[in-house]
This record gives C-alpha cells, sequence and structure tokens, in this order.
C-alpha cells in the first residue's frame, strides 16, 4: 500500500533539503513547520490517551520520553535497524549504553491531526507520523480509544530494514503493580499491559488504572511481525542483534517494556509499517451507576475485533484526514490569517482529546450516545458547564450536535428532579470518569454563569441543527433559568464566574453580559418574546444607559456601579454576535474594539482584566470574533506569539502571562495543560456558519430520526475563500 505524505513529505528528499526552504523556525538543528509548538500531540483521543512530545525534546527525539499530558514521562520507542545496525529513532533514553545509534532529525511539523518527524538513520531516510483522527461524525471512528503510529521509510536503496516499537509500563499509571499479557487473532498480534487489581474507574495522578494500555500491530505484505516483552536492554538488543524478536526470551519486570518488530527485508524506494497504540476502558464512564462504554463497541464488542478494525480504518482515516487538515488551514487562513491556522490546527486534537463518546455497555444501544468531557488539570470534573461553553465554537463547526451529546447527560439529570437549586450546575461530578451529579447539592456555585451558558448552549445546537425536538422537552426547565436570570442579574450577588481562579465579585459586568444574552437566546429558543423583550431592556441598562461601562463609554467596567476605571474582556457578548441576537447595538462593539486596541495591551496580549497579569486564550479569541479586521489579527498575533515562544513545553495551555506588568515573566502558561477549551480558539472561524467543514465523513452517525437542515446557512470554505487563501 503506498500513501501520498502530506505537503512536504511526498517530496521523498533527503531532510537535509528542506532547511532553509520552509518558513517554519529552527530549534537545534531541527526545523519545526508550520512554527515550533509549546508540545506536539502524539496519542491524544481522551483523557487517558493523551501522550505528548515536548518540542523542547525533539531535537534529541532518539533519546527523549514522551509524556502524558499531566507531565508524567512514558515509555515509547521506535527503532529502526538498517543493515543490521539499530537506529533510535525516538525514545532510547540510554543510547550510548546500548550500541544502537541516534537518527538524525531533521524536520517536526504538525497539522490538525497528524505530527510528524522527519529523520535519517544512516543512509535512509524515515518519518515517524503519530496520527490520531478526529472525525466527529463519525462516531465509530471518532470513539475508538487508539491512536496510528507509521512508520514510513522514504528513501531507501536497496538496504535491509526491520523497524521495531515499545511501550513500557508507565502507561498504566502504576508500573510496578502492571503485567502484561499477548494475543494473537488472525494476523493480528497484540500487548496489552494492565495494573493488577486495579479497581474500575480509579485513577491516579490523571491516569486510568483500570482498562489496558494496547500496542498492535499487522504484518504487512512484504513485512513480517514478531514480538516480546520484558526488560529494554533485554528486548532492544535482540531486536539490534537479530531484527526480530520471536526467539527472544526476556522476563516482565520493573521497567519492562512490550515490543513489535516488522521485518521489511530489502527496500529499495519506499515502505511503510503502521502500529496501534491504546488505551481501552470496557467500563469508560460511571453515568448515574450505569457503566457506559465507548461507541465503537456496539459493532466491535472484543479488543481484537475493536484493534482489527482500527487498523483495517486506516486508509480511509488517513484520506480524510488529509483532506480535513487542509481545508481546515485554508478555511482558517482565509478567516483571519496563517497565524490563525497555526492555532486552530495545533487546538484541534487536544479539544476532541477530553472526550469520550459512548453508549451504554449493557444494552450497546446506539440510539443513546452520550458525550463526556473531562475538566483536565483545573480539578477533573466531569461535563463542566463552563468547560463546553468555551470550547462549543469547534462543535459547532465541526458538527454541532456535540453540543447536545455533552449537555444531554447533565439535562437527563436536571430532568430527574435530583437537583434543586433554582440555577443550574455547574458540572456533572466532582471526578471524571463518575458522571454522578452532586445529589448533596455541593457542586462548585456559578449561578450566573451557568444558568446563561445552558440557555445560550441550547440556542447554539438549534440554530446549527435545526433540530427543535431536543430543546423543546427540556422547556420548562430553560424557562426556571431564564427566570432566575431576570430576577438576579442586575442587582448581582457576590459570585464566581468562570475564572474562578480571579475570585468571586457582586455586580461583575461581563455576568451581567451573560445574563442578558442568555434572557434573550431564551426568548429564540421559547418563540416567548417576553424574554427576549427583557433582554433588549438589560442591555439597554447595561449599555445605552451606561449601568455596565464608565461614563464616558469608552469601555465595560468589571464591576458597576462604582469602579470607572475597572475593566475586564467582555467576552461573554461573542454569542450575542454568533447566534445573530443583536441584543447589545453595534456601538457596544465598536467601544471595545476601540479599547482594546489601544490601552491594555501587554506583551503577549490583553489579560482577562485589570486585576490579572494573566491572559484566558479562548476568551480571547471569543472577544476577537467581535472585533474588526485590525484589533481581531492583534489577538490572533498575541496568542500565536504565546503559542511559538519557545519558553514553555505543556500541551497548549489556554491560561498564560499576558504581561510583565506584575513582575511575572510573561509569555509562561499558568496551570491549565490540555484542556479541551482550546475548542474556544474555533470563534472567529464559527462566524462562517455552523457544520462548515466539509470533509468530514458522515457514516456511522445513528440516532435522531429526522435529518435537519440548519437554521442558519453555513458560509463555509466556499471557492472564492478557498482560492484566497491558497493565492495568500
Ligand atoms: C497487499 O495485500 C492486499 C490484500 O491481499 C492487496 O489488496 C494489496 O493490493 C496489496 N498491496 C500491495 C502493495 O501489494
Ligand atoms: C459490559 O458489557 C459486557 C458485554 O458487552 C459484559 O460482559 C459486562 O459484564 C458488562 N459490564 C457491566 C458493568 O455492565
Ligand atoms: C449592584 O448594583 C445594583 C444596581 O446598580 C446596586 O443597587 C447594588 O448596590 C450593587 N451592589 C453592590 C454590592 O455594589
Amino acid at each position: 500500500m503506498r500513501f501520498d505524505l502530506p505537503r512536504s513529505l511526498g517530496l521523498g528528499s533527503v531532510c537535509a533539503s528542506f532547511f532553509g526552504v520552509f518558513s517554519g523556525s529552527n530549534q537545534g538543528q531541527v526545523t519545526h513547520h508550520p512554527v515550533l509548538p509549546p508540545s506536539y500531540p502524539l496519542a491524544v483521543r481522551n483523557p487517558y490517551l493523551s501522550t505528548w512530545m515536548p518540542s523542547d525534546r525533539v531535537h534529541r527525539l532518539p533519546y527523549a520520553d514522551s509524556q502524558f499530558w499531566a507531565g508524567q514521562d512514558l515509555g515509547w520507542s521506535v527503532i529502526a535497524r538498517v543493515d543490521g545496525q539499530a537506529y533510535s529513532l525516538m525514545g532510547v533514553p540510554d543510547l550510548e549504553a546500548s550500541g544502537i545509534r541516534p537518527a538524525t532529525v531533521c524536520r517536526a511539523e504538525f497539522t490538525a491531526t497528524h505530527s510528524l518527524f522527519e529523520l535519517t538513520a544512516g543512509p535512509v531516510s524515515l518519518t515517524l507520523d503519530f496520527f490520531s483522527p478526529v472525525s466527529p461524525s463519525n462516531y465509530l471512528r471518532q470513539s475508538l480509544p487508539f491512536s496510528y503510529l507509521t512508520v514510513h521509510v522514504t528513501r531507501s536503496q536497496g538496504h535491509d530494514i526491520q523497524i521495531y516499537s515499545d511501550i513500557d509500563g508507565r502507561w498504566t499509571g502504576r508500573e510496578r503493580r502492571s503485567g502484561p499479557t499477548f494475543e494473537e487473532h488472525g494476523d493480528l498480534a497484540f500487548h496489552s499491559v494492565s495494573v493488577e487489581d486495579a479497581r474500575t474507574y480509579d485513577e491516579e495522578n490523571d491516569m486510568a488504572l483500570w482498562g489496558q494500555v494496547l500496542l498492535a500491530s499487522r504484518p504487512g505484505n512484504v513485512s513480517s511481525l514478531s514480538a516480546l516483552a520484558g526488560g529494554p536492554k533485554a528486548v532492544r538488543g535482540h531486536f539490534m542483534k537479530h531484527g526480530d524478536l520471536s526467539t527472544g526470551d526476556a522476563i516482565w519486570s520493573h521497567g519492562s517494556v512490550v515490543a513489535l518488530a516488522h521485518d521489511l527485508g530489502t527496500v529499495a524506494g519506499e515502505a511503510s509499517v503502521n502500529f496501534a497504540v491504546g488505551y481501552e476502558r470496557e467500563k469508560a464512564i460511571n453515568y448515574l451507576g450505569e457503566a457506559y462504554t465507548g461507541y465503537y463497541r456496539a459493532e466491535y464488542p472484543t479488543t481484537h475485533e475493536a484493534l482489527s478494525f482500527f487498523l483495517n480504518d486506516y486508509e480511509d482515516a488517513y484520506w480524510e484526514s488529509l483532506e480535513f487538515d487542509r481545508e481546515l488551514n485554508t478555511f482558517a487562513t482565509a478567516a483571519a490569517g496563517p497565524k490563525y491556522a497555526d492555532i486552530v490546527a495545533l487546538s484541534t486534537r487536544q479539544a476532541y482529546g477530553g472526550i469520550d463518546l459512548t453508549i451504554p455497555n449493557d444494552s450497546l444501544d446506539t440510539d443513546d450516545v452520550l458525550a463526556f468531557i473531562k475538566e483536565l488539570s483545573s480539578d477533573g470534573n466531569i461535563n463542566t458547564i463552563d468547560i463546553i461553553m468555551p470550547a462549543f465554537p469547534i462543535y459547532w463547526v465541526m458538527d454541532p450536535d456535540w453540543i447536545r451529546l455533552l449537555l444531554e447527560p447533565i439535562m437527563r439529570y436536571l430532568d430527574a428532579g435530583r437537583w434543586h437549586l433554582p440555577y443550574t450546575i455547574h458540572d456533572l461530578g466532582t471526578h471524571y470518569p463518575h458522571a454522578i451529579g452532586h445529589d448533596d447539592q455541593q457542586a462548585e456555585a456559578m449561578p450566573i454563569e451557568e444558568s446563561g451558558n445552558l440557555l445560550i448552549l441550547a440556542l447554539a445546537y438549534m440554530q446549527a441543527t435545526g433540530d427543535t425536538d431536543w430543546t423543546d422537552q427540556y422547556t420548562a426547565i430553560f424557562q426556571q433559568y431564564a427566570d432566575y436570570l431576570i430576577d438576579n442579574s442586575i442587582n448581582m450577588a457576590n459570585q464566581l464566574s468562570s475564572n474562578d481562579a480571579a475570585g468571586p465579585l457582586p455586580n461583575e459586568t461581563n455576568l451581567a453580559i451573560k445574563a442578558t444574552v442568555g434572557i434573550k437566546a431564551f426568548g429564540e429558543l421559547s418563540g416567548n418574546t417576553y424574554y427576549s423583550q427583557i433582554g433588549d431592556e438589560y442591555a439597554d441598562l447595561f449599555f445605552t444607559q451606561g449601568l455596565g461601562t464608565d461614563m464616558e463609554q469608552t469601555h465595560f467596567v468589571l464591576e458597576y456601579p462604582d469602579f470607572p476605571d475597572s475593566w475586564k474582556t467582555p467576552y461573554n457578548i461573542y454569542p450575542d454576535v454568533l447566534l445573530g441576537l443583536d441584543t447589545f447595538p453595534r456601538e457596544a462593539h465598536e467601544m471595545s474594539n476601540k479599547f482594546f486596541s489601544t490601552s491594555v495591551r501587554g506583551e503577549y496580549g490583553v489579560p482577562l482584566d485589570n486585576r490579572q497579569d494573566w491572559a484566558k486564550s479562548d476568551w480571547n479569541m471569543w472577544l476577537a470574533g467581535t472585533f474588526d479586521e485590525d484589533t481581531r489579527d492583534e489577538f490572533v498575533d498575541d496568542l500565536w506569539a504565546f503559542m511559538t515562544n519557545g519558553k514553555h513545553n505543556w500541551p497548549f495551555s489556554d491560561r498564560y502571562v499576558a504581561t510583565s506588568a506584575h513582575g511575572n515573566e510573561p509569555g509562561a502558561p499558568i496551570l491549565c495543560r490540555a484542556r479541551p477549551t482550546v475548542g474556544g480558539h474555533f470563534a472567529i472561524l464559527a462566524l462562517k456558519g455552523p457544520a462548515s467543514i466539509q470533509s468530514l465523513s458522515i457514516t456511522h452517525k445513528p440516532g435522531r430520526k429526522t435529518s435537519k437542515m440548519p437554521l442558519v446557512k453555513s458560509q463555509g470554505a466556499d471557492s472564492e475563500l478557498v482560492l484566497q487563501a491558497e493565492m495568500a
């Protein structure tokens, strides 16, 4: 099988020829394309399969461990044996002692779905392609908890080649208590490693202890496959010597690896082999006491069936991903320039990598699909409404049904009457994967934040999909929250907003804006003009009459009525624009556009409010979506500058020091790692209309009985936009 590689890789030339050709940045001797990210996603599919390569390790990739999103090192090695000499391509820390040579890393690249590393190993050139599909309308493909590693030999003139990969026990989360199993089914071979006596749903340092790590492959047409598990010195040493693992003998103990090796024989030209790496949990989620499992298990209930399908699906998934990567790049470039395209490309896998797509384990009923999202790194809450909220622009762009899939678990809980407070719940459980609600009524309190969010999200779903049935069944619940907002959002009690790190405030203008837009959204949702009128009246009060602004109307204040010099990024006004509600007049956006383009911009952009030196990248992209082009581009430039500054190596952080005004190092991330909220970076693209990406497959999408049309028209990547971007 032969595949065309993304962009430049298809040229099949040696690494060295890339120097100076591309605009990507150099670090060490490595060219990063399109630019240096903080960390490269390697296998990022759900909260427990989230493996990264910090970009400051890429120049020494042959030695480098990869990382779990939370920062724990994981062993994942790739070795190529060329004419009897072994070269490490990745992940062999003790190279010198081993007799394995380091390959030379020349180039690294990320797209929305691939991370690629080009290396030379003696006389041959190779590319490691780490591919995590993002295919939200194909529930089967999206729900598989596996990721591809394809090792391409891109140039070989008649050399004898074997390719090896291993992973270690650290992937289980409790290395010392883990043990391996090896299985063969037909030509599929796979290792699994699991923790002995792990209790279902137990985590340690955010890693799943239950379930199993998987490394799988199949012999290709021209390659044979062998397997071994044991100490890394013994296993890699055996491969180094024999180019094959079948006669090996090793004992599993602390530090051990499970390994697979392909023998390609003589390669003249190109060849490739595929590995699958995964983390499977049969019982994936505890939803109100019932086990939910991966959607894919309806069709492929056993591990080996799922892995076989995943490997069979490679070609289709691969072609879809190339089209998608290209379309997203073109579309995002047309929307807000090439830097914006870099930002959304790096955000895509991370945004979907915080989610599991599930069905009930017992019935495997594919009409009962629920999505669960983890509040990674802040506190591990499950289906936090103010995580779904910042992220929702990516669902709007890619597949708006996901707004419903994520809200439905919450709506069922509310509908069952298990939440008694007059405002909506913050999340569906204190810690993933326990979506068990808060029957003790003790969820973190964010009354106006979450009530406004829920109404806006419900309308966004309805507008984007045309499905009114889903929202209609919950109208009474939504109405209760709309009434709560009417009663509580002018003289507003001291309370937290989504940015709880900033502390509570009474009368926070940005929350008042959220309430105002939320009330108007319910008016649209229900067709009840009473609510629409009140929304308009509140907007008049907060903006036109100036309760939420300074006297001169230069900006929205942080807190009203008596803090004219305070300010906060009024990002809650963005859905008013996206959903076409026109609650606030044009002048409100013009005011902010002017204010944020001049006075308050730090080295890396605009902080959250006048008290903080840190910015939220998701909210800043929301706000940028309400600006004219110049101010918008400043916000995009600043986020891009943070993303690419080479000063940090976490998965994309959505919170970072934007200004040195408080004496902190600007451009450094704070606390937030790998959060799915980076879906909010799609806010500018979302303005082009819902479901505007055309290249994603829609096979395997069950459920909704009638097929509906969006109520708003998509202005997707039409030919004019595409042309502009290609010429740019
Ligand atoms: C590999 O084998 C498959 C199945 O037998 C066949 O369809 C395919 O064409 C073969 N590919 C090559 C490159 O020989
Ligand atoms: C999950 O489903 C499998 C069969 O698909 C069954 O063997 C297992 O007992 C179920 N577990 C639970 C907790 O329902
Ligand atoms: C909040 O704003 C309302 C309306 O302007 C005002 O009556 C109230 O005193 C304010 N509360 C605080 C704590 O400032």
